[in-house]
């Protein structure tokens, strides 16, 4: 299976700068990153289905069961592509059980622990969203929670895919990538330090210089 880019935002600018470099494959937001962009959150998503092809994770704010359900089901019908993000509560757990019985894709969010991971597995859940920055934060490893995610879900053939959430580096992209997370969603100025390497950039300057300096017309013209 290849990898998948997600990327870690409602900004419809920012979304089309990458879908249109070719790298991503699909977009996650949450409450937060809606309200960064300082519009109508109903209008960033209908651009946002105009600009992506691929699964568009929109999460639900209520907390209990029934309004969760009616929620899910509602933000499914607005585009084929939605996959509803549900936090890790008891209520949401049973909500994404019955949601996976009727097809919906869901992605069960604010994940801390291979115990929660192993939940969202056990009720069909199609992702499951461990925060890695979060837990970072407060001094835990959360490499080692990833990989023991993994692991469970290779022992036991679970269908849900990793996805790799609050991620904070290149580095740490380069870490989920080794470890065989399914997705991981990139913020932008992250995706943007992934082209970035110094001896890149010299490297260029240093061969067009060398080819200018030769006086060599160039193979192809472009006019
Ligand atoms: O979208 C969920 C997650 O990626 C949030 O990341 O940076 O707010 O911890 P962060």
């Amino acid at each position: 299976m290849i990898m998948k880019f997600f990327i870690d935002s409602a900004d419809p600018e920012q979304i089309k700068k990458y879908w249109d470099l070719g790298i991503i494959d699909g977009v996650t937001t949450n409450p937060t990153l809606a309200t960064k962009v300082g519009r109508p959150f109903r209008d960033l998503v209908l651009e946002i289905f105009a600009i992506v092809d691929g699964p568009i994770s929109l999460e639900v704010l209520s907390k209990d069961y029934e309004n969760i359900l009616k929620e899910a089901r509602s933000l499914s019908l607005l585009h084929k592509n939605v996959v509803v993000k549900i936090p890790m509560i008891p209520d949401g757990i049973r909500a994404v059980k019955i949601l996976s019985s009727e097809n919906i894709k869901t992605n069960v969010t604010l994940v801390f622990s291979p115990a929660q991971a192993l939940l969202a597995a056990k009720v069909g859940a199609t992702y499951v969203s461990p925060f890695l920055g979060r837990l970072d934060d407060i001094g835990e490893n959360s490499l080692n929670m990833l990989k023991e995610i993994i692991a469970i879900y290779d022992r036991y053939n679970f269908a849900t895919n990793v996805l790799a959430a609050s991620i904070r580096s290149a580095r740490q992209v380069e870490e989920v990538a080794i470890a065989g997370a399914d997705v991981v969603t990139i913020p932008p100025e992250i995706l943007e330090t992934l082209y970035k390497h110094p001896l890149t950039d010299k490297g260029i300057e240093k061969f067009l210089a060398d080819y200018q300096q030769s006086g060599m017309d160039p193979l192809i013209k472009i006019s």
